[in-house]
């Protein structure tokens, strides 16, 4: 086609967005609320655990992309607090594909220098994912790579209902006065600990919406919803999404540090 003769060729053009890339230090963190994967398999009139399988091979992709693109945490919402009111079956299948996830790919992010951490309440889950969960964090604790943080059975609310618990109960000992609680001592109480606020959320499907994802956390983060659903998320729309975080303007408050 003529338009298409008329375009330089394609490795031009992301060769350029590379480099534009290169220039601009990538977002320390960026988390992902993973949506669309009963959509996409709907779509195409599948069950909608296909969607969820191919939304696996999503989150490979989009491991691999972060790495490359430079990101040092990539949170991904896995398991909401909330997605257990899904039919007893979708759930299931929810937990066969992360226990199916651990067992295939740990080695291999643990060789790509992964470190692995888990958010979410562990209390909620079966003793067999409990311990693959708890075998991921361990094996990969001392790797210096990416950090992937995976939350699952994760609801922001419910993280910070437990992190008040525990400050409650300090208090209640006598190990804490109340007037010792702030901010970095709530920050230390959630799951999140050491772990630093997402600069980036993004989202895949369309919806702009949080549904109880990093709820303390994400208080000055920027958003970009993307319309793809994530099981077609790939290093194209990773990197348009952080072009688009690059174009925004932070101010915390304050004033912009951008001229004009
Ligand atoms: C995201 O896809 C996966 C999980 C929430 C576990 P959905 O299953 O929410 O797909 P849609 O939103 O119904 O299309
Ligand atoms: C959010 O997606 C949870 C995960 C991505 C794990 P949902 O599909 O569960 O969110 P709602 O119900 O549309 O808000
Ligand atoms: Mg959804």
């Amino acid at each position: 086609m003529a338009s298409r003769e008329g375009a330089p060729p394609s490795f031009t053009a992301s060769e350029a967005t590379a480099s534009s890339l290169d220039r601009q230090a990538a977002p320390a963190h960026v988390a992902i609320i993973m949506d669309g994967n009963g959509r996409w398999a709907a779509r195409r009139g599948l069950p909608r655990v296909e969607g969820h399988r191919r939304g696996v091979e999503a989150v490979r992709r989009a491991v691999r992309s972060a790495i490359e693109l430079g990101v040092t945490y990539l949170t991904i919402y896995g398991f909401s607090s909330e997605n257990w009111r899904r039919p007893p079956a979708e759930v299931a299948d929810l937990m066969g594909l992360l226990k199916l996830f651990v067992r295939r790919d740990l080695t291999d992010l643990h060789a790509h220098g992964v470190r692995v951490r888990i958010i979410g309440d562990r209390e909620g889950l079966s003793p067999d994912i409990a311990g693959l969960l708890e075998e991921a964090e361990e094996r990969t604790r001392l790797n210096t790579g990416l950090t992937l943080v995976v939350a699952f059975n994760y609801g922001g609310r419910q993280e910070i209902l437990r992190a008040m618990r525990q400050l409650a109960e300090a208090v209640a000992d006598g190990r804490m006065r109340p007037g010792e609680i702030g901010m970095e001592t709530v920050a230390a109480a959630l799951d999140t600990t050491g772990i630093p606020d997402p600069d980036l959320v993004i989202r895949t499907s369309g919806e702009h919406r949080l549904s109880n994802f990093l709820t303390w956390q994400t208080a000055y983060a920027e958003y970009v919803m993307v319309p793809e659903f994530w099981p077609d998320f790939d290093h194209d729309v990773f990197r348009a999404a952080i072009d688009e975080y690059h174009r925004r303007d932070r101010r915390f408050g304050g004033l912009s540090d951008k001229a004009g």
